[in-house]
């Protein structure tokens, strides 16, 4: 099959802690979250007068949803450490009362305190240098009985989205994807006793971690889903650490690609996916 070749020059993309750089594929990620987006905004529970804490929001889209649910004195801030991502979100959604975008590392930023009802985050909140002491320092951003929601990865092996195409990949280049230890990063958060031992030692209570089966899924053609798995994870950064040539890169993406229409059914591509849903109060 002749396609174009994708640019994989992800170092330049990619942060080995915080994630991305800039902003890519950020509908198509966008697309394929909403159904654990979706569940999130369940739990939360926000109501109108909240006042909310997005965590590492990137590009902004959590946060611009929840400025939807609010009103009555109610407001949300969007808070990351990427000024790029941010910059982004602000350019999407400006004009906006009830939000604000703070670039800071929430880590140790000076929110103010006993301020926020609800603290949630999509993803946002594995890549701390040190996840207690980031913690107490959100923590201490809420009221009392404030609520703590956010969605993190369980293993990697039970997320198909993450791992599909990787033995592939491993044919040609001999790599094998990375051991998963607790350093800041999208697995930091997938044993579940850890993250009950950073939120016990930053102060939380009622500590609850579910770990929900779901589903990941898409609309796009399997060309385009093949480039979404090869420009995201851990086989964006083994392809980039590579070099390889074009036509290496060519095979290998024909071959993925079919993985992908495989999984094709009533023109949607699905993948199982695991995630651990935290709740906290403080
Ligand atoms: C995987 S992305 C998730 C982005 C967004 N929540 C979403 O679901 O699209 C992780 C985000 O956390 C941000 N981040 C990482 N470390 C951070 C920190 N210490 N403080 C604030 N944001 C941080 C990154 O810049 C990135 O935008």
């Amino acid at each position: 099959m002749k396609h174009k070749i994708i640019n994989v020059e992800q170092s330049e993309y990619w942060n080995e802690k915080s994630g991305p750089k800039w902003v890519k594929n950020e509908d198509s990620l966008n697309e394929r979250l909403s159904i654990l987006t979706n569940e999130l905004f369940t739990r939360a529970k926000i109501k109108a007068s909240d006042k909310v804490l997005d965590i590492g929001c990137g590009g902004g889209d959590t946060t611009f949803r929840v400025s939807k649910l609010l009103a009555d004195g109610g407001h949300v801030v969007g808070a990351d450490i990427s000024k790029t991502l941010l910059d982004h979100a602000k350019s999407k959604f400006s004009d906006i009362d009830t939000m604000t975008f703070v670039h800071c590392d929430a880590q140790n930023y000076s929110f103010d305190e006993k301020y926020f009802d609800k603290v949630i985050s999509r993803f946002g909140v594995m890549f701390f240098e040190s996840p207690s002491e980031a913690f107490k320092n959100i923590h201490g951003s809420m009221r009392t009985n404030g609520s703590l929601n956010f969605v993190c990865w369980t293993n990697m092996m039970e997320n198909e989205f993450i791992v599909e195409g990787m033995d592939i990949i491993t044919k040609y280049t001999e790599k094998f994807l990375p051991e998963v230890t607790k350093d800041p990063g999208p697995f930091a958060f997938s044993d579940p006793e850890y993250i009950y031992e950073v939120l016990e030692s930053a102060g939380f209570k009622s500590i609850n971690i579910d770990k929900v089966y779901t589903s990941i899924s898409t609309k796009d053609s399997a060309e385009k889903d093949a480039e979404l798995l090869m420009g995201i994870g851990p086989r964006a950064r083994i392809l980039s650490e590579e070099n390889l040539s074009n036509e290496k890169i060519s095979m290998i993406k024909d071959e993925i690609i079919k993985l992908c229409e495989q999984r094709q059914n009533e023109k949607k591509i699905t993948y199982k996916a695991c995630l651990n849903y935290v709740s906290a109060k403080k």
